[in-house]
């Protein structure tokens, strides 16, 4: 069985699709894979409802009582590795986790570390994303799924969606039509994966 632990900072609605999809019993039965803990850095996270109201267990690792990113990363490392299978280290899936990682803990992760970005990588990396879209006159947006590398919003995509800017949009509501297929690469994506694995 490989165990998924998912990051989570705000609303949670990509974390709630993964779960979604994750008990679906044919998929459960294909990738022998489950979401066993969903953890936040704020304690405040509407996701973190949502995941108890699913029956998941929930942690907060709060980066505020920490002096420096390397202490964080390491009480968060601690916080995920709890939830290894025997002999199967966890699949860690960033949704919506507002934190620059340190290189330590990306390295920690290395090929087991996925995050969804709201654009069309390698364009738009940061924050603002939807603003900048518009700003720049792009006609199409989207949102990427890739491995984490020791460079922001970089690594291997492993998928994209990509959705029309219509004229009058704004920046919420671009990222509304963003976030809808977010909720459909991201499950895909990470099913691919977890396809590829060995054993
Ligand atoms: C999503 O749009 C995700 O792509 C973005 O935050 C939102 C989280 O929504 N992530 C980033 O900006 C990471 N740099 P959710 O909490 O409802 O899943």
């Amino acid at each position: 069985m490989k165990n998924i632990v998912i990051l989570i900072s705000g609303g949670g609605s990509n974390m709630a699709a993964i779960v979604r999809q994750a008990r679906d019993a044919r998929w459960h039965a294909r990738y022998g894979a489950q979401v066993v803990a969903v953890i936040s850095n704020r304690a405040q996270a509407a996701g973190l409802l949502l995941a108890r109201q699913q029956g998941l267990t929930t942690a907060v690792v709060d980066h505020r009582g920490f002096d420096t990113r390397e202490d964080f990363d390491a009480a968060l490392a601690q916080a995920i590795d709890r939830h290894d299978a025997p002999g199967q280290p966890a699949l860690v899936v960033l949704a919506g986790f507002m934190r620059i990682l340190t290189p330590a803990f990306v390295a920690r992760y290395a090929g087991r570390l996925l995050n969804i970005h709201p654009s069309l990588l390698p364009a738009f990396p940061g924050l603002h994303t939807h603003q900048r879209a518009l700003d720049a006159g792009c006609r199409f947006a989207g949102a990427t799924v890739h491995q984490v590398t020791g460079e922001l919003d970089h690594g291997p995509i492993l998928a994209q969606a990509v959705v029309p800017v219509i004229p009058g949009d704004t920046a919420d509501t671009l990222a509304q039509r963003v976030l809808t297929q977010e909720h459909r690469i991201y499950p895909a994506a990470i099913a691919a994966w977890l396809a590829q694995q060995p054993g």
